[in-house]
């Protein structure tokens, strides 16, 4: 590989953060940068009995030795960012883009106290909304307005382009999901920027030639949060018997669970572009399954669950995750 994109197929939450963990660790990336947009998506990390719930720092930043970068399309909340960074103690290696956005306090303030966008929509609080619409007005300012910023700045589609050049591998991060996408999901319940594969490498200035692969994580029982249609969503009773339950990392409201979505998950495999899919949850297909680190040891069920994905998906799922654990995944990449 030389430039991955990981992007979400439903709606957000799909264990992106997990899956980039692991492939930082495992392809050894130089440059890793978060596209998406901004503060509203939480990613979570478990390694042993440390689990980290990042916002803008890239979930890759498991592998120290990758350069992680937040793109020129996203929008920074520096109160978090500087949170994160000294929280995961990254400085040195983390570089923001000068002319990314800025959240400012008035825009959380504006995005919690609409009616619309916090009741109706559900949005998450964080400001982004608001900062995106002041964005496209020409009112922001932008990261190299912030002095407590300065020494982060970086011009990163330059680092990335240079990097490919190189011939090292590079990791761009999607966020949310493509179900809230603002172009393609269930509008006006949606969040305020597109979540697809192009945007993604547009967030970070590579040009669409020059992506060769695009994983499209998914999860077995996909999950929603805030308002808006979900057709295959199951009762909470219903999930609750099942023993799903999860909380937003950024918001902790309760997430809405449904059943897998084959139309769903082929037609965001078309708008992504997607080359090989990652799929997460698998041990609540068949919770004998769970730790599994090899295909053979999967059973019956699941594999019929993940023959079945693969054919609505119509690509290969090279990416099965058992776990929450960074090492609980089963890896085919090098199979196809
Ligand atoms: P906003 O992005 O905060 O404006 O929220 C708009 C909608 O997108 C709401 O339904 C949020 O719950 C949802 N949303 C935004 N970011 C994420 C995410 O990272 N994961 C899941 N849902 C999200
Ligand atoms: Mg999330």
């Amino acid at each position: 590989m030389a430039c991955t994109i990981i992007v979400g197929g439903f709606f957000g939450d799909e264990g992106k953060g997990k899956i980039v963990a692991h492939i930082a660790n495992r392809d050894r990336p130089s440059v890793i940068s978060r596209g998406g947009v901004g503060p509203n998506a939480g990613h979570t990390v478990t390694i042993g009995t440390q689990t980290y719930g990042v916002r803008m720092v890239p979930s890759g930043f498991v592998f120290r030795d990758a350069d992680l970068c937040i793109g020129t399309g996203v929008l920074v909340d520096p109160r978090v960012f500087l949170r994160e960074v000294e929280m995961l103690g990254v400085q040195g290696r983390m570089y923001v883009d000068r002319r990314c956005g800025i959240i400012e306090e008035e825009h959380i303030q504006r995005d919690r106290g609409s009616e619309h966008l916090s009741k109706k929509i559900g949005s998450t609080g964080t400001g982004c909304g608001p900062a995106n619409a002041d964005r496209v007005l020409r009112l922001s300012r932008q990261a190299k307005d912030v002095p407590e910023l300065s020494p982060f700045l970086a011009d990163v589609p330059l680092k990335l382009n240079a990097a490919m050049d190189a011939g090292e591998n590079v990791l761009l991060e999607g966020t949310q999901g493509f179900g809230i996408s603002l172009y393609f999901g269930t509008y006006p319940f949606v969040t305020s920027k597109d979540t697809s594969a192009s945007q993604i490498a547009a967030d970070n200035g590579v040009g669409p030639t020059r992506i060769d692969d695009v994983i499209v994580v998914y999860k077995a029982y996909p999950t929603r949060v805030g308002e808006g249609p979900f057709s295959t969503e199951m009762s909470r009773e219903r999930s609750h018997e099942m023993g799903i339950e999860e909380f937003g990392t950024v918001t902790h409201r309760p997430r809405r669970v449904g059943v897998w979505d084959g139309g769903m998950a082929r037609y965001s495999a078309m708008v992504n572009g997607c080359t090989q899919a990652a799929i997460t949850g698998i041990d609540r297909v068949d919770p004998a399954c769970a730790g599994a680190t090899e295909y053979s040891k999967l059973s019956r069920k699941a594999r019929d669950f993940l023959a079945q994905a693969e054919e609505d998906i119509g690509a290969p799922i090279t990416l099965i995750s058992t776990g929450p654990d960074i090492s609980h995944i089963i890896d085919r990449r090098d199979e196809i």
